[in-house]
């Protein structure tokens, strides 16, 4: 019998590669006839191994899970950027590559996640996710949280819903 470790932990700068592709790869499948083709190339394309190297270096809190010697996802989180709703802390992007997807690793993530942000002093947290990226609203709705806010965002000559839920500690 074969066991394989998961785990959490801070990103450091020598995983700049892997989550570009975990990045690459989670994305991809996610938005692929969501978002116009050229414009989530652009996406995909600017957050190669050098921006999640700079990320990493000025200080960005990024958690990953390896499975193994995989990295399967990751988040990111910090300061709520949206200062008219009255939440302190986001989480910014949680994603899986697709095999990884299903499986209690997302909830993991996003309880690492919260719970950095509440030793923080962040006493609250947003996340936002596109109307149409069904399941991570009903993920996000699985985890308690409630829609506070809608918003719009242009993609290229496109224009998506997308719903801000909340988490009050
Ligand atoms: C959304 C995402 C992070 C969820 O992570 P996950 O590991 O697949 O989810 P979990 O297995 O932890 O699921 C937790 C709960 O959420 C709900 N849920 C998760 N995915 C779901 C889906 N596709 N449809 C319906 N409910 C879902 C379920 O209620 C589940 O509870 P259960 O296992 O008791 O049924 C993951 O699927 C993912 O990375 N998707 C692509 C990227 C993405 O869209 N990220 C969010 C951007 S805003």
């Amino acid at each position: 019998m074969s066991t394989t470790l998961i785990e959490l932990r801070r990103a450091r700068s020598e995983d700049a590669v892997a989550l570009a592709e975990t990045h690459d790869e989670a994305w991809t499948a996610a938005y692929r006839g969501l978002i116009p083709g050229p414009e989530l190339d652009k996406l995909v394309q600017r957050r190669g191994p050098t921006w999640w190297d700079a990320a990493i270096r000025r200080g960005s809190r990024i958690v990953l899970l390896n499975f193994g010697e995989e990295v399967a996802g990751y988040a990111n989180y910090g300061r709520n950027r949206a200062k008219s709703l009255p939440y302190t802390g986001e989480i910014y992007e949680l994603y899986l590559k697709p095999e990884y997807q299903g499986l209690g690793f997302g909830s993991r993530l996003f309880t690492t996640a919260k719970r950095d942000l509440i030793q923080s002093g962040q006493t609250s947290l947003v996340i936002w996710a596109l109307s149409d990226n069904e399941p991570a609203m009903n993920f996000y709705r699985a985890l308690g949280g409630k829609p506070i806010a809608r918003s719009t965002e242009r993609f290229g000559n496109k224009v998506l819903d997308k719903v801000a839920f909340g988490w009050a500690r």
